[in-house]
């Protein structure tokens, strides 16, 4: 055994020796020590994630503090963080650790700590200077996630600040940028001209090739996930040996794929059907966000000889995540990307067509090691007509409430003139305000009330986190922490592709409902939380009743930690505290209503609903909401979330009363944009505030009411 770990390591140290950042290790270990900032570049795998934070480890920077490393997923996050603690030979968690939301697998020896950009920015909140870190690595800059972004902005300011600011270090921090090659300048502009370090990238040619299936209107999943599997076919029966990476949407996609691939690769006759008399088999791998971590290690394994891989993934392996061997690229077109839906008003998760960039970066994957082929599904039309030039950062495109109260919450109030690498458009900002004033995160003067102070604990979207602290306040927590975890983990009901299996699954998911009373989504998720922790044998009583065991062990460990906030706070000196008598579905549903009255709908005709939110878009109910067929029931509902189609379905839904949200539906109506933007820049006197305040105390006793609205 001890032979294997030994031989192991050694192949490792080998291969760390052959990257192309190792030439350039001594030098980057200067520029670091001598500058504030530095921005590195190189090409995807070159060695940036892996070797540069152990550089800065053999240099000495972590006697002065944590050397931390972001990453925009969290994925990403905990396979580096496993391959570098074995580089390091150390066990995971210790010397070397990583942090993502709702898992910390950390400890006080770790001096190199890998973490999502969301984590670091939670951190900044307790410890404004980055006190414990001598060294920050923003990673994955290009990917340009809304909170690197923010990162960027934050430590422009806390770096370049004069002293007042950074009292509590004793040294200065230093800042790495890292970054594929894209938008390099750019970067070292806004950190103020500072140096960029290019590692020259050895790349071999890649001869890209369209397909014929794809046109502009084919966003069905049913027709592109067809389409990769046939190219993965045609590239394994027809190509020379090398591994093979199809980049599809997401997980469900992914699976479906695996599981054609895996049916057609069993009918091959390797001695007719394929070209090359070496390939004898196919490897089908997964690889998606939620994928258990151990199985995500097999990626990265060679095949065994004269075997295939195949990798399927999501656009996690365009850059995040080098995979070593392939030689041959099939790349959908597509991407899952978070929106902001301005038909709605939230961001929804939608099928977009890729950036003509994301398209160069996915197909320069097969040209690492040797030239490589990539083939695309999609046809020269789809390229010019649809894939815009490159991909629109996260921050212009998705709803930024809750880093604006971050940021609020640190100080910053003028979060329009924030040094933002691109300027989200103003409306986006202005919607942020209005939502952290609908619940109660802010005042109308936008500064931070007591009430958003607490809220920014939760590692949760503000409506969630609103509900999860009316009902605190109202001594029923044990109602809404069970929900908040089961809302923050994956779909924990399982449906099977097998009709059969489909039809054993329903039935038994239509059981849960009834047991738990058949009234609405949030209670259904209540129940089976309840229902699976008080047993005997979890995972089996999950597989027994088709719910997704992973997920719901996440949902335990997510509620532990979500209490563990709530109890710190409720110590805290003025946890406000309510009464309420009712009973107790009322009472669950009301504190729903608090957070959710943004997302409220009252059924217009048959099973068409209208919303609330000034918007008035017609909704219908999903069908795998247990409210589905009940519409002509329902009055008044809130929901959780959408699903955009040719329609807007509501998902997780709960029905309401009206005279529950009455009071708190005027709200939605009652900010004036124009207000917030001056309360945003700061610039509101106090003789404008209490011309506003006439103004709306007026409209209110005219009784504006939602009922005339509609
Ligand atoms: O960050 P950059 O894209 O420049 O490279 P990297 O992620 O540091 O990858 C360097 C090498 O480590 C690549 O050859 C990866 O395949 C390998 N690697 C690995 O084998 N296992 C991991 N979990 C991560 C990286
Ligand atoms: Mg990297």
């Amino acid at each position: 055994m001890s032979k294997i770990t030994k031989w192991d390591s050694m192949e490792v140290l080998h291969e760390s020796k052959n990257l192309p950042i190792y030439p350039h290790k001594a030098k980057l270990q200067r520029a670091v020590k001598d500058n504030s900032f530095l921005v590195v570049t190189g090409e995807t795998g070159s060695g940036k994630t892996t070797q540069l934070p152990q550089y800065l480890h053999q240099a000495g920077f972590w006697r002065d503090g944590k050397i931390g490393v972001t990453q925009p997923r969290r994925v990403a996050a905990i396979t580096v963080a496993q391959r570098v603690s074995e580089e390091m030979h150390c066990s995971l968690g210790r010397e070397v650790g990583y942090q993502v939301r709702f898992d910390d697998c950390t400890s006080e020896d770790t001096v190199v700590k890998y973490m999502t950009d969301g984590c670091l920015l939670r951190e900044i909140l307790t410890d404004p200077v980055l006190s414990q870190y001598s060294v920050i690595i923003l990673d994955e800059v290009h990917e340009r996630s809304l909170n690197t972004d923010i990162l960027l902005g934050l430590l422009k300011q806390t770096v370049s600040s004069t002293d007042e600011a950074c009292k509590g270090r004793s040294l200065p921090l230093k800042v790495v940028v890292m970054s594929a090659t894209l938008e390099t300048d750019k970067l070292s502009v806004f950190l103020g001209g500072c140096p960029v370090f290019t590692i020259p990238g050895r790349s071999f040619p890649v001869i890209c090739r369209f397909g014929c299936a794809i046109g502009e209107k084919d966003t069905e999943s049913t027709v592109y996930v067809k389409e990769v599997v046939k190219m993965a076919l045609d590239v394994h029966t027809g190509e020379p040996a090398g591994d093979i990476l199809v980049f599809l949407t997401g997980q469900s996609e992914i699976e479906k794929a695996c599981d054609i691939l895996y049916e057609k690769a069993e009918s091959i006759d390797y001695r007719y059907d394929v070209q090359d008399g070496k390939v004898e088999g196919l490897l089908i791998l997964p690889l998606y966000g939620s994928m258990p971590t151990d199985q995500q290690k097999q990626i990265f394994q060679p095949p065994p000889p004269g075997i295939r891989k195949c990798v399927v993934a999501t656009n996690i392996a365009a850059t995040s995540l080098t995979i070593n061997g392939i030689k041959y690229i099939v790349d959908s077109g597509f991407v899952k990307q978070l929106n902001h839906n301005s038909r709605v008003s939230m961001d929804i998760l939608e099928v977009v067509p890729i950036s003509k960039s994301e398209a160069q970066q996915r197909a320069g994957r097969a040209g690492r090691t040797s030239p490589g082929k990539c083939f695309r599904i999609y046809n020269q039309e789809f390229w010019e007509k649809c894939m815009p030039d490159y991909t629109v950062p996260e921050i212009q495109r998705t709803s930024l409430t809750s880093v604006i109260l971050t940021l609020k919450c640190l100080g910053v109030h003028d979060v329009i003139r924030f040094p933002y690498l691109d300027r989200p458009e103003e409306r986006f900002i202005m919607e942020a305000l209005k939502q952290l004033y609908q619940c109660d995160a802010i005042d109308r003067r936008g500064k931070v009330t007591a009430l958003g102070e607490l809220m920014v604990e939760f590692p949760l979207p503000p409506g969630l986190t609103r509900a999860l602290l009316q009902a605190a306040s109202l001594g029923c927590e044990d109602l809404l922490l069970p929900v908040a975890a089961m809302l923050s983990v994956e779909n924990i009901f399982i449906r099977p592709g097998h009709p059969e299996k489909q039809k054993e699954a329903d039935k038994k998911h239509r059981l849960l409902a009834e047991q738990a009373g058949g009234c609405n989504d949030f209670t259904i998720l209540l129940s089976v939380f309840e229902k699976c922790k008080a047993s005997d044998h979890p995972s089996a009583w999950c597989k027994n009743h088709f719910i997704h065991w992973r997920a719901l062990k996440s949902a335990f460990s997510v509620e532990t930690q979500l209490r563990e906030i709530l109890v710190r706070l409720q110590k805290k000196r003025d946890f406000p505290m309510e009464k309420f008598d009712g009973n107790k579905s009322e009472l669950f549903r009301r504190c729903l209503c608090t957070g959710y009255f943004t997302n409220v709908a009252r059924r217009s005709v048959g099973k068409v609903f209208c919303t609330m939110d000034g918007h008035g878009s017609m909704v219908h109910i999903h069908p795998s909401s247990t409210l589905f067929d009940q519409e002509a029931q329902l009055d008044w509902v809130i929901f959780h979330d959408v699903l955009v189609t040719s329609r807007v379905y509501l998902r997780t839904v709960c029905p309401i009363r009206y005279d529950w949200v009455k009071d708190l539906l005027p709200k939605l109506h009652e900010v004036d944009v124009y207000e917030l933007s001056s309360v945003a820049r700061q610039e509101v006197t106090d003789e404008e505030m209490a011309k506003w305040d006439s103004k709306e105390s007026a409209k209110r006793q005219a009784g504006v009411s939602v009922e005339e609205t509609i």
